[in-house]
């Protein structure tokens, strides 16, 4: 083994390599010059066979060639993953003159909509929103709201219990949520509580044993009925048009005294004005006052429940109340 032929061997070693076009091409001339059966690698083995005034000399030229190779081949590796790098990147680039990907946009549930609308005239009115649990204890859902034991509204026809016990039920009305706010603050309150109730009604066009109510409560000084019949013929102004009237009829609520229906005026299919009971309302019994700690000989309030789904159908002429909660993206697709 003479200076020429390492000399020879790192040549040829390194024009392959700089030739090399891939990284596959590389990689055998990795193997190829510096594995274990290359001109090199049987070079440094057979130093120790050498004379030993040899040794030193061709060891030394054998060291540097495999250094010189090893360099040219880290070299060559880092170009070429740069390259494939660059190719992959422009290949995966995203091409801005390609039509793009279709996105549908969602829509909110008819029935939130219009929970949203109602909830944006109180809140104008300086209302807040407030909210509390659906599964309910009794004193909550019944007797703090002024319905004794006995009541035919306590009936367990109308009520779904839970876990068998006879004090823990899914709310049958968002009255409740008054009751936990009167316990909790005292006046001026003034809130507005959306939500799910349950009674236990067979599913038809307009009924169903989940349906939406929202709660409206004012408690202040000086509250009058006066101020309820404003508030709602405001809501409902705002609410379905500006050209509506209200109807105050007498009714019972335990938990009003005196308790009223509020029909609002719509003119029928045949064009004729008539009512249209929309919401029950009334001035706050003293009794509910009192069970929540609230002096009833300071201040007054009053109090109103509407269904929401009913008002829905109305606002968008749904004909039935099942089209709501059957999740059909048909009849969904027609409100966004
Ligand atoms: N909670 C009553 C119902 O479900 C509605 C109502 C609310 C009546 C507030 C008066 C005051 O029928």
């Amino acid at each position: 083994m003479t200076d020429p032929d390492l000399a020879n061997i790192q040549e040829r070693a390194l024009a392959e390599i700089r030739a090399a076009a891939t990284l596959a091409e590389l990689e055998a001339a990795r193997v190829a010059h510096t594995g274990r059966r290359s001109p090199l690698a049987e070079t440094l083995a057979g130093i120790g066979g050498l004379p030993p005034d040899r040794r030193g000399v061709v060891g030394k030229a054998a060291n540097l060639a495999r250094r010189a190779v090893e360099q040219a081949l880290a070299t060559r590796t880092e170009e070429l993953e740069a390259e494939e790098m660059g190719a992959a990147l422009e290949r995966d680039a995203t091409d801005v003159t390609l039509p793009g990907d279709p996105h549908p946009l969602g829509a909110l549930h008819p029935i939130t909509q219009v929970r949203q609308e109602m909830e944006d005239i109180l809140l104008a009115l300086g209302y807040r929103i407030s909210d509390g649990p659906e599964v309910e204890t009794e004193w909550h859902n019944f007797t703090a709201l002024n319905t004794p034991a006995g009541h035919p509204a306590r009936s367990p026809s109308d009520t779904f219990f839970v876990d068998g016990r006879p004090d823990r039920m899914l709310r049958t009305q968002t009255s409740p949520v008054q009751v936990r706010e009167m316990q909790q603050s005292q006046p001026p309150i003034y809130l507005v509580a959306p939500g799910v109730v349950y009674r236990r009604d067979d599913i038809d066009a307009t009924h169903s044993p989940m349906f939406h109510q929202m709660e409206g409560l004012a408690v202040d000084e000086g509250l009058t009925m006066a101020h309820l019949k404003g508030t709602m013929l405001h809501f409902f102004r705002e609410l379905l048009g500006s050209e509506r009237e209200i109807l105050l009829q007498p009714h019972f609520f335990p938990f009003t005294e005196p308790s009223v229906d509020v029909q609002v005026s719509y003119i029928d299919k045949n064009g004729r004005p008539a009512w249209l009971e929309l919401a029950g309302a009334g001035m706050v019994d003293p009794n509910v006052l009192e069970s929540c700690g609230i002096d009833s000989e300071r201040y007054t309030g009053f109090a109103f429940g509407c269904g929401l789904d009913r008002i829905a159908m109305i606002r968008f002429g749904v004909p039935d109340l099942r089209l709501f909660f059957e999740n059909d993206l048909r009849f969904l697709e027609q409100f966004a």
